[in-house]
């Protein structure tokens, strides 16, 4: 049994839908079963270093499950062991780790529960091994952790870009055009793949199978000479063709992945309207992926994740993250869960499904 009378969470990284169920579901039997007092640090690991915290009230995690986004506040450009500072010889990356722990022992707290993706999984498994009680929770709408079958906040980005493929669908065939979608998704083809199948995309683009353009050509012409005068593309921003790069939209060192991918549903959608001549619109759905109310998929997993975590306090299981495994919720160290990102496998169930259905991966 363990003391369990302050309690730290923290945000990592971008934000996605569910945030808040899981912030309630810890918070909430901490305050009523424990008399513990909740500390809400601000924005993350930034807020960490800096020493932005407040102690939560029942008043702010009432009515919160439904709402996207995080009470807490987040940022993707925190990381207290590549800290960015701003010099008068520009922007430093230091390392600022001791600040954050001596904020958690000024702090008082048992324990830090970190909400967050592939980043924050490794800066909890460091400050583990210096010692601290850290619990992981993992998020992202990319669902690109391998060490859980899936991520809150996936399946209301899924939803989201299904419904914009489905939209697209309708002015498509009005005006006999090739739509190209761009979703999310960093290195890994989850969402693409997701609101690809679900929407019916003729042509699904993701970053584990490289295209051919020539074959993404063919697929687009065959199905126009067939009679099917219009055609919707899903392209993962981090796809790529079998001879080229991923796009890079921009480069920021002060960002724990300084990489921030996007453009290249634009590159495909001219290349197509070049080679075919068939008239080709371009849509990025960007952060409505990430913005909105979670989907009740996700506010009833984020708040199993939630209250797994707050066990896991409890029985002072630290250095753990909480993961889904068939529908239980089980505990696995991060030190495992950040070994690899999980990417789709090339020859999975859904991948073979959807081409049985006649869906170019323009391989
Ligand atoms: O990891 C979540 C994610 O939305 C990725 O899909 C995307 O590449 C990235 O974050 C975008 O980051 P930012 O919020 O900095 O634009």
């Amino acid at each position: 049994m363990n003391n369990l009378k302050r309690i730290g969470i923290l945000t990592g990284g971008g934000d996605c839908p569910g945030l808040n169920a899981v912030i309630r579901s810890i918070a909430k039997p901490a305050m009523t079963y424990f008399g513990a007092t909740v500390i809400g640090i601000q924005d993350g690991f930034e807020g960490l270093v800096e020493g932005r915290m407040r102690e939560l009230t029942p008043k702010d995690i009432g009515g919160i499950v439904n709402v996207g986004g995080t009470i807490l506040g987040t940022s993707n450009k925190g990381d207290p062991f590549h800290f960015p500072v701003e010099t008068p010889q520009g922007v430093e990356v230091l390392d600022y780790s001791q600040h954050a722990i001596r904020n958690y022992k000024d702090w008082e707290l048992n324990c830090l529960v970190a909400i967050g993706g592939d980043g924050t999984m490794h800066i909890v498994d460091k400050f583990t091994d210096m010692g601290l009680h850290f619990i992981g929770v993992p998020k992202t709408i990319d669902n690109d952790l391998s060490a859980t079958d899936v991520t809150f906040g996936y399946d209301s980005a899924v939803t989201v870009a299904t419904e914009a493929i489905d939209r697209l669908h309708t002015t498509a065939s009005a005006h006999h055009r090739v739509m190209v979608v761009e979703v999310m998704g960093r290195y890994a083809g989850w969402i693409a793949l997701g609101a690809g199948l679900a929407g019916g995309a003729d042509a699904i683009l993701i970053p584990e199978i490289p295209f051919s353009w020539n074959k993404l050509y063919e697929h687009v012409l065959k199905r126009s000479k067939q009679g099917s005068r219009f055609s919707i593309i899903c392209v993962a921003e981090g796809a790529k063709p079998a001879e080229g790069d991923i796009v890079v939209r921009e480069q920021d060192k002060k960002r724990t992945d300084p990489i921030r991918l996007g453009g290249i549903g634009e590159l495909v959608g001219e290349k197509i309207m070049e080679a075919t001549g068939l008239e080709t619109r371009i849509t990025v759905l960007g952060h409505l992926q990430r913005g909105g109310s979670p989907t009740p998929y996700d506010r009833i997993l984020a708040t199993k994740f939630g209250s797994k975590a707050l066990e896991l306090a409890w029985q002072g299981k630290y250095g753990h993250m909480v993961s889904l495994r068939g529908t239980e919720v089980i505990s696995v160290p991060v030190k495992e869960a950040i070994l690899k990102l999980r990417t789709v496998p090339p020859n999975s169930q859904l991948v073979l499904a959807a081409k049985a259905v006649g869906t170019s991966f323009g391989d």
